[in-house]
């Protein structure tokens, strides 16, 4: 059967990959930025959009963290978060796991409590409104020391309820996992599930220390891992899930053409691959858009979308009940079409 656009639509769906400063589409920025009183670099729209050409992960890193430079009250954080939520309703996706990025609110003097409050808020009437569950990942920046990432998991604790997993994201190369073993250990001890970005930009040796170090419950990105064909073993063993980013690895550069993309290299060597967005507002597409485009420039299959799909579910950390629940939805959506 030919894949349609309407398939992929409709198709249920989680996302386990979406860092919330990355879903702020130039439209809001100028919005909030008029209520703040905050002057940006740029004109217009046009000339926002026209900024977001990227080399590399730094280049996007630097205009990304401008932009957040906007957010600064809870209900900025709340229009952020909920504009994102609007977004993937309309996408079919049920469950969403995203990340936010404390230290760059903390280091220019916004609170903690401003940033998780809003955030938190949108997700719990997300779930009222759309019924759309979700799990709240905070990110250390990688860039910054690991003392510093101490004083972010301080923070956090009175939220620890609010918070299910600490990441590691920012400027991969130069800041391996290793850097942050210590911090990590203590977060695991402390109940908080564990993910890293690693082998994006980063080499397969990366991964191992996410892996063996940080002791990783999933691995974001990943695709260098490909390099390292005992990796590529270790990785089907643990059946560790990769959060794996179409367009995101497209606009950065990390391949030169979705053709030459990995997702089914990966898929057929019985890794537990998965579709996810990254920073929609920067890389040109939400999760439809990615599945969409992977599945034109690759050839996948409906067994490939089920695949990709399913092992989102089960990796996801959502609880039991909800996993089969979502399942069950994706099954029934498979059997009828
Ligand atoms: N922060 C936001 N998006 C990121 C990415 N793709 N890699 C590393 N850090 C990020
Ligand atoms: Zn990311």
């Amino acid at each position: 059967m030919n894949i349609t656009r309407e398939f992929i639509d409709k198709m249920p769906k989680a996302e386990l990959h979406l860092h919330i400063e990355g879903s702020f589409e130039p439209e809001l920025m100028f919005e909030i930025a008029r209520r703040n009183q905050i002057n940006i670099p740029y004109k217009n729209i046009d000339e926002v959009k026209a900024a977001y050409n990227f080399n590399n992960l730094q280049e996007f890193l630097d205009i990304y963290y401008a932009g957040a430079n906007v957010l600064q009250t809870e209900r900025d954080f709340y229009d952020l978060t909920w504009a994102y939520l609007q977004h993937i309703h309309k996408e079919n996706v049920l469950h969403t796991e995203i990340f936010f990025d404390p230290q760059t609110h903390t280091d220019r003097g916004i609170s903690f409590d401003t940033v998780i409050k809003g955030i938190h808020k949108a997700l719990e009437d997300g779930k009222k409104q759309f019924g759309i569950s979700y799990r709240l990942i905070m990110s250390f920046l990688r860039h910054l020391s690991e003392a510093e990432a101490f004083k972010t998991l301080e923070q956090a604790l009175p939220y620890s309820s609010w918070i299910t997993g600490v990441g590691l994201d920012s400027s991969e190369v130069g800041n391996p996992p290793s850097k942050f073993e210590k911090v990590f250990e203590i977060a695991r001890q402390a109940g908080f599930k564990v993910v890293a970005h690693a082998g994006e930009e980063g080499p397969a040796e990366y991964v191992w220390e996410a892996l063996n170090l940080l002791q990783i419950d999933r691995l974001d990105h990943g695709n260098r891992s490909l390099e390292d064909e005992k990796l590529v073993k270790t990785l089907v063993d643990k059946q560790m899930a990769l959060t794996v980013c179409p367009l995101s690895n497209l606009k950065l550069k990390v391949v030169k053409d979705l053709k030459e993309h990995p997702l089914k290299t990966m898929l057929n060597k019985g890794l537990k691959a998965t579709v996810n967005s990254d920073d929609p507002a920067y890389f040109g597409g939400y999760m439809n858009d990615n599945f969409w485009e992977i599945t034109q420039a690759l050839n996948l299959t409906k067994d490939d979308l089920y695949r990709l799909t399913r092992n989102a579910f089960e990796a996801s950390f959502a609880n039991d009940d909800r996993k089969k629940e979502m399942i069950r939805q994706l099954d029934d959506y498979f059997n009828k079409s």
